[in-house]
């Protein structure tokens, strides 16, 4: 801590430079498709250690293991046909596979279990940094444990800075939400425990098979699936409640649509897309829930996804009730 955070531009030597940080046991936070993440060698056990310090991540946590193909894959997990068949088809990409680990993924990367959650991420910076640093990269989101996932790589400085020596700048992240957690230990059963960008609809087709979607719950004593996955995270400060019709004059009360709104608007009205497309809401999300949070507002009051249909609405609505969870 109190270390300087060097924001890198993605050059030739610059990329060099932070695959021997990462190789010696640093950190580094990368730009991905979805989102940023915190990286370090997941074969080293202090380097992620360092990763669960410098996020205040709890250790029961498990961390996403970033690869650049199936090959790599298959040193750290126990592949099936089911799982090698979405590897060739959503690799690289927006999918992370929880599998059978194998004895050399460190136990504080797994959280202690069995099983290791893999992913090969489309970003041309992530893929050349996986390259030139020959090693799989832990990375979870580059963000303070439970706060909004960064999406640029001012988003990593403002909750990271003198935590990590370096931030890769890839500018804004095209896809903006997380990956689609797939839990695929039990062949037969695959389920989703955190819907994405790869959507249940389109991963039961390519199964043929139904792709449950697990509602994880962090009351209670019983065990999550995904240990991770509690119910309140991805929170702004200011509290936020998801309504259904949004009326709000209150200007101390930030108000976020789905949509543009006609006419004119206010300094407390945000809006997630112009015209309603899934994929522009999911892009911005985090950068507006980030600008709602920034504004000194009592509130901030977020138009309540339709109810699902099996798309990326899912996953925008996951996220949105989670940052609407009360501690
Ligand atoms: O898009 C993403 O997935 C981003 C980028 C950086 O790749 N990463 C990301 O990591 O969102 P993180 O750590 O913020 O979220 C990973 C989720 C956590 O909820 C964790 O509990 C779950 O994946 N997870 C990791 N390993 C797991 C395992 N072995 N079994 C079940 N869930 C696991
Ligand atoms: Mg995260």
């Amino acid at each position: 801590m109190g270390m300087q955070t060097r924001i890198l531009k993605p050059s030739q030597r610059n990329l060099r430079r932070l695959g021997h940080v990462l190789r010696k046991g640093g950190l580094v936070a990368i730009p991905t498709e979805t989102v940023y993440g915190l990286a370090a060698n997941a074969l080293d056990p202090q380097a992620c250690a360092a990763i669960f310090r410098a996020k205040e991540r709890p250790a029961h946590d498990p961390l996403i293991v970033h690869v650049i193909g199936l090959a790599q894959a298959e040193d750290l997990a126990e592949f099936n046909a089911g799982a090698r068949r979405l590897a060739r088809r959503f690799w690289p990409g927006a999918l992370t596979l929880v599998l059978p680990r194998k004895s050399c993924v460190p136990g504080v990367v797994t959280a202690g279990g069995n099983t290791v959650a893999l992913r090969s991420p489309a970003h041309p910076l992530a893929r050349r940094l996986l390259r030139v640093a020959g090693i799989p990269l832990a990375a979870p989101s580059a963000n303070r444990f439970g706060y909004i996932s960064p999406t640029s790589a001012r988003h990593v400085v403002e909750g990271l800075a003198g935590r990590i020596g370096y931030v890769l700048d890839g500018g804004d992240c095209p896809i903006g939400v997380e990956s689609t957690v797939l839990d695929l230990t039990r062949p037969n059963r695959p389920r989703i425990l955190r819907p994405g960008a790869v959507t249940a609809r389109e991963l039961s087709r390519f199964l043929r098979r139904p792709v449950a979607v697990v509602r994880q719950r962090s009351r209670g004593r019983m065990p999550l699936a995904s240990p991770g996955m509690l119910e309140r995270h991805y929170s702004p400060r200011t509290p936020l409640r998801l309504t259904a019709r949004i009326a709000v004059r209150d200007p101390a009360v930030a108000v976020v649509r789905w949509c543009k709104p006609v006419g004119a608007t206010a300094p407390n009205v945000f809006w997630l897309s112009r015209g309603g497309g899934l994929a522009e809401m999911a892009r911005n999300l985090y950068r507006v829930l980030r600008l709602a949070d920034a504004g000194g507002f009592r509130e901030i009051c977020v138009e309540a996804p339709a109810p699902g249909a099996g798309d990326l609405a899912d996953a925008i609505r996951d996220r949105l009730q989670r940052a609407a969870t009360r501690r």
